[in-house]
């Protein structure tokens, strides 16, 4: 097992390993006295790992109950949400109890929002099973639910208590799940570590999933904790993700995340390239290794119809968006452009 330490606001550890989840209820302990837990979960989730993480946490000393979700991204909203929120009521928890978000991004995003708010804010622990939610999602402290009008409009910033992986969970998630969890992978190597991107580019992503996956917390980390609340340096963790989010919603979500994110990258690099933001043409190796892990690299979607909507992205300010470009791979900077200057980039970087 492997630990490390992210200060943020408050400071927790993350801990990462092969068959962790057994052994949860001692790391747990580690940070808490015996108290009632409540672990939240979803329909998929819940029936292969439920049971073991009930059964260590009961074995250190712990009250658990269990309350599940539907699993998928239609439940992180204000429904289950309040449902949560009611449950935690009618099992008294109190503000000395924690919260366990045991499954993917979307648990971790709805369990981490009703941690936040419920009797004003409860401590709360990530058990991430997707690699996205180890890779990504479980460290940093954001949380959120989606509202109708759009994603994660309604949240707080709620560090963890602890983040426990096990990455033996990976072993049941679908092949292109798990591959979203690459592509975050991926882009964390662009923006901070070149030697991480050419380990990836070797193939070497399952065999060394554990250091992969503290790698990328450790990158996430510094990025976050010179910039807790998202006002400068963390935003290049954006890369790929103006034109990401674009592809992402004109599909209508068919496209995942991670997916919509690989195809943002290459467009982002292209476009860079093509209009001198970047001094090279990172495009080619970026496409390289993305379908190396079977990520897609270009957008289904003409620029004209993703313009629209990467306009009104929530990371505008004013008539200006900043996109993430690349100075070289492993160093990212910020530009910001105008709004014919982003059409352009748009154009430039999907073809028009
Ligand atoms: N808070 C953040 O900083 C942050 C960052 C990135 C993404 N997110 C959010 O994360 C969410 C996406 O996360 P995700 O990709 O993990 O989605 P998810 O939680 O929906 O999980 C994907 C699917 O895999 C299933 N699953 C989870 N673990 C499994 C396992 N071990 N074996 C088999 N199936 C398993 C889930 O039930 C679900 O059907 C989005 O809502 C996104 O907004 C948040
Ligand atoms: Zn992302």
């Amino acid at each position: 097992m492997q630990t490390i330490s992210i200060k943020a606001s408050t400071s927790y550890e993350a801990h990462i390993g092969h068959g962790i989840l057994a052994s949860c209820g001692e790391l747990v302990s580690r940070i808490s006295e015996p108290c009632t837990i409540a672990v939240i979960t979803d329909s998929t989730v819940g029936p292969l790992y439920e049971e073991t993480v009930k059964i260590s946490l009961t074995e250190a000393g712990f009250r658990v109950v269990t309350h599940s979700i539907p699993s998928g991204e239609s439940s992180k909203n204000l429904f289950f949400y309040g449902e949560i929120l009611e449950f935690l009521a009618s099992s008294k928890l109190t503000r000395s109890d924690l919260l366990i978000a045991l499954g993917g991004g979307v648990v971790g995003d709805i369990t981490g929002f009703a941690a936040a708010t419920y009797l004003r804010g409860i401590g709360f622990i990530q058990i991430p099973t997707t690699f996205l939610a180890a890779a990504d999602s479980s460290t940093g402290g954001k949380t959120a639910v989606n509202l109708s009008c759009g994603k994660n409009l309604a949240g707080a910033f709620w560090p963890p208590r602890a983040v426990i992986c096990d990455c033996a969970t990976f072993d049941t998630l679908p092949k292109d799940t798990f591959a979203d969890g690459v592509a975050e992978t991926i882009k964390h190597s662009l923006i901070a570590d070149k030697a991480f991107f050419e380990l990836l580019m070797q193939g070497h992503l399952y065999s060394r999933i554990e250091d992969v996956v503290r790698r990328d917390m450790e990158i996430k980390r510094d990025f976050v904790s010179s910039d807790e609340f998202d006002r400068g340096r963390r935003q290049m963790l954006n890369f790929g993700h103006t034109i990401g989010h674009a592809v992402e919603m004109r599909s209508g979500f068919a496209i995942t995340h991670g997916h919509a994110v690989a195809i943002g990258m290459v467009s982002a690099a292209r476009a860079a390239y093509r209009l001198g933001y970047s001094q090279n043409d990172f495009s080619s190796i970026i496409s390289e290794a993305l379908q190396r892990y079977g990520l897609p690299v270009e957008s289904p979607y003409r620029a004209d119809e993703l313009i629209e909507i990467a306009s009104g992205d929530k990371k505008r300010s004013g008539d200006h968006i900043n996109v993430i470009v690349l100075s070289d791979i492993g160093r990212a900077n910020s530009v910001s452009l105008d709004m014919t200057q982003f059409e352009s980039f748009i154009q430039q970087g999907v073809g028009v």
